[in-house]
């Protein structure tokens, strides 16, 4: 089994190291367009192997796709992040072709690879590589929800005092400031929060999350790298090891919530098929709403995505 990351900048490394550490493949291959970079953080990460005591051979390459030939798994990290004062939508310009030539390249060695973007502006950079590869949707997929959620599941465990093993959570839409984090199908071991805080509390750390990405940003003068990276690793582990998650992921929606032709956050089920189905909630008037405005605003990115002419 073999497994490739695109991009050895803060975000592909991180996921790099997670994967060669959980052993999800025996062979983790790291590429970017810079000389020496991704051979000298694989070369980094394989030192770690006698400490962490895992054998998946770690090695990077620049700009050479041969060795990353039937992959059966590829994760896209590579192009701009953002920085402070910026949206993840001000990337399309520079990232859309980034990801285009990228995803080019793998398909060309590892067609039957199943990939997952991260590239921001994430839903639409997803569209970008689905309209690159020309292969069944369900093998071309974004990671975003597993991160937000995460970061509403970390900010409800401090807030509560508890494990953050014991918080589940659902959230929808895209990976912008609309994304809709979903109360309503948020537990603490099964408990409904809303018995633990009150509607202003849930509705604070709602907006936190919507957010998250951007805290960082302004904290670090780039974005995040070890949630986003743990994320990725946690989809591949998914797929490799068929493991049935049910977790939110951005995927082609064909009439799903009364949305069609548009790459978005929903829960699916993720194992050795890509996404194997998509789950329907029985949204209130509410919460539908929010999701159709976010479904908007990545439509609008979409849309400038489609201007750009790179599939005419
Ligand atoms: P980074 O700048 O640390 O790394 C990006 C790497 O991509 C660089 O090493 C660069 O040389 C490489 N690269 C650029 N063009 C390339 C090409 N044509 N082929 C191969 N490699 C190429 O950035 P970081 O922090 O790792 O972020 C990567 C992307 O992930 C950004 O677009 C960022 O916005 C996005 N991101 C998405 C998240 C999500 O939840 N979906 C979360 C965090 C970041
Ligand atoms: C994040 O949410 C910037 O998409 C990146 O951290």
């Amino acid at each position: 089994m073999k497994i490739t990351v695109i991009g050895a900048g803060n975000v592909g490394a991180t996921c790099a190291n997670v994967i060669a550490h959980k052993e999800l493949a025996n062979e983790v291959i790291l590429i970017d367009i810079k000389e020496g970079i991704a051979e000298g953080k694989a070369l980094d990460i394989w030192q770690t192997a006698p400490v962490n005591m895992y054998d998946s051979r770690v090695k990077g390459f620049t700009n050479n796709y041969e060795p990353t030939a039937g992959s059966s798994v590829v994760v896209i990290t590579s192009g701009l992040p953002r920085k402070p004062g910026m949206s993840r939508d001000d990337l399309i310009a520079t990232n859309a072709g980034i990801v285009k030539s990228v995803t080019e390249n793998v398909v060309r060695y590892s067609p039957d690879a199943i990939i997952i973007v991260v590239s921001n502006p994430l839903d639409v950079m997803t569209y970008c590589a689905y309209l690159t590869a020309r292969t069944d949707s369900r093998r071309v997929m974004g990671m975003a929800g597993i991160l937000d959620t995460a970061r509403y599941r970390a900010f409800l465990a401090e807030e509560l005092g508890v494990s953050p093993k014991e918080i589940q959570a659902m959230l929808l839409g895209g990976h912008g400031d609309t994304m809709v984090p979903l109360p309503r199908y948020t537990t603490i071991s099964g408990i409904p929060v809303s018995e633990f805080l009150p509607e202003e509390r849930i509705q604070a750390i709602v907006e936190r999350t919507k957010k998250g990405g951007g805290e960082l940003v302004n904290l670090m003068g780039t974005s995040a790298w070890y949630a986003p990276g743990a994320a990725a690793a946690q989809m591949v582990e998914a797929i490799v090891r068929d493991q049935k998650r049910v977790v939110p992921v951005c995927a082609w929606l064909t009439g799903e919530y009364g949305l069609e032709n548009i790459y978005l956050g929903v829960p699916v089920v993720l194992g050795k098929n890509g996404v194997e189905k998509i789950i329907e909630l029985k949204l209130n008037d509410g919460e539908m709403d929010l999701l159709r405005k976010s479904a908007a605003a990545v439509k609008e990115v979409c849309d400038v995505l489609d201007g750009m002419k790179l599939f005419a």
